[in-house]
């Protein structure tokens, strides 16, 4: 097949002084796209890259892909996820990854948390803030945490992100809101164990333990590689836990109408009980599984990064009725 892959760089963002830290941390670095390209060589696939702007419409036109392997977290506005599957849909080109809708649902965590509970699946109890002094009357239990509502990589979220009273609550929504812009979510905090479940194509992988020494991941420790945070693959649970984790994260992509890959964000109480924290629709796939949690669950069970960008090609050519992959 001839495959197109769309993707923004690091080097390639915009700057803006207003930004908050790490505002482009989830955008790829050559490494990965050079391995994507390298593995479609080795799929027998014609691969090119181009960057995910506008601007490169036209030479993606000429191309002709009969497929896109989308890794494009796009720039600018609420829909920065949603702009290329739009123009795809548009230019009639299929594309892996989310369309639309499932780009939405996933950047917007009120609006998926809102979706998981009506699939009746597990998520903290949460409230939207948007001004700390006024923060609505809730039923929310102490302690709480408090993240931005549309950010990634622990943007806006730093060591004072667990509140134990309204002092606490009212300061660090403050700082959210001035540090990223953004409406603020203010959940119960989960206390107990953090996980991350990827699933590739209709298969949740081994579930990969996060273990922090703070009991949560903030920002400072994703940029810091040298932090205590360390990784466990698969996690020591029980079978029937983690049937239930990988059920959970099956069940969350379906709700939120995501493909072909993702990643889920969970935790479990200290009662045994599991939470979805947030889902990521186009997980990283950094080569060094050391930074990117799918490639570690992918490895743990004997995949190579190759298997992995197969396997993502298979479902996607799979749902648009491709015929030769
Ligand atoms: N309700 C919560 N209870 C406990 N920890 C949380 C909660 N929400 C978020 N966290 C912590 O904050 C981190 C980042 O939150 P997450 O929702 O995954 O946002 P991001 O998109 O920034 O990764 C999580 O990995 C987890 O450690
Ligand atoms: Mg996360």
């Amino acid at each position: 097949m001839k495959i197109a892959l769309l993707a923004n760089l690091k080097e390639d963002a915009p700057n803006n002084p207003e930004d908050p830290p790490g505002r482009w941390d989830d955008l790829d670095d050559q490494i990965t796209v050079d391995e994507i390209l390298k593995s479609f060589m080795e799929l027998g696939h014609e691969g090119k890259y181009f960057p995910a702007v506008l601007d490169s419409i036209e030479e993606l036109k000429k191309f002709k892909p009969d497929l896109v392997f989308n890794s494009s977290e796009g720039h600018f506005g609420d829909s920065r996820e949603a702009q290329i599957p739009a123009v795809l849909d548009m230019l009639r080109i299929p594309y892996t990854c989310a369309g639309v809708m499932g780009m939405m649902l996933s950047h917007n965590k009120q609006l998926a948390k809102r979706q998981f509970l009506t699939m009746g699946l597990p998520t903290a109890k949460f409230m939207v803030v948007s001004d700390p002094n006024e923060i609505p009357e809730s039923d929310l239990r102490y302690p709480m945490f408090v993240k931005p509502a549309s950010e990634g990589s622990s943007i806006g979220i730093n060591e004072h992100a667990v509140v134990r009273n309204y002092v606490e609550l009212v300061r660090q929504v403050t700082w959210a809101l001035e540090t990223t812009h953004s409406l603020i979510l203010v959940e119960e905090y989960i206390e107990g164990r953090e996980f991350t479940v990827g699933v590739l194509g209709d298969e949740a992988l081994p579930i990969v333990e996060i273990v922090s020494p703070t009991g949560f991941y903030s920002y400072e420790q994703k940029e810091d590689l040298e932090s205590a945070v360390y990784r466990v693959c698969p996690a020591k649970l029980t079978d029937a836990q983690t049937r239930e984790f990988q059920h959970i994260a099956l069940a969350a992509k379906k709700a939120l109408h995501l493909e072909d890959v993702c990643r889920m964000d969970m935790r479990m109480d200290n009662a045994g009980n599991p939470y979805i924290l947030e889902v990521n629709p186009i997980p990283l796939m950094y080569p060094d599984p050391k930074q990117a949690s799918l490639v570690y669950a992918a490895f743990a069970i004997g995949y190579t990064y190759t298997d992995i960008v197969r396997k993502i090609i298979a479902s996607a050519a799979k749902r648009w009725h491709l015929n030769q992959y």
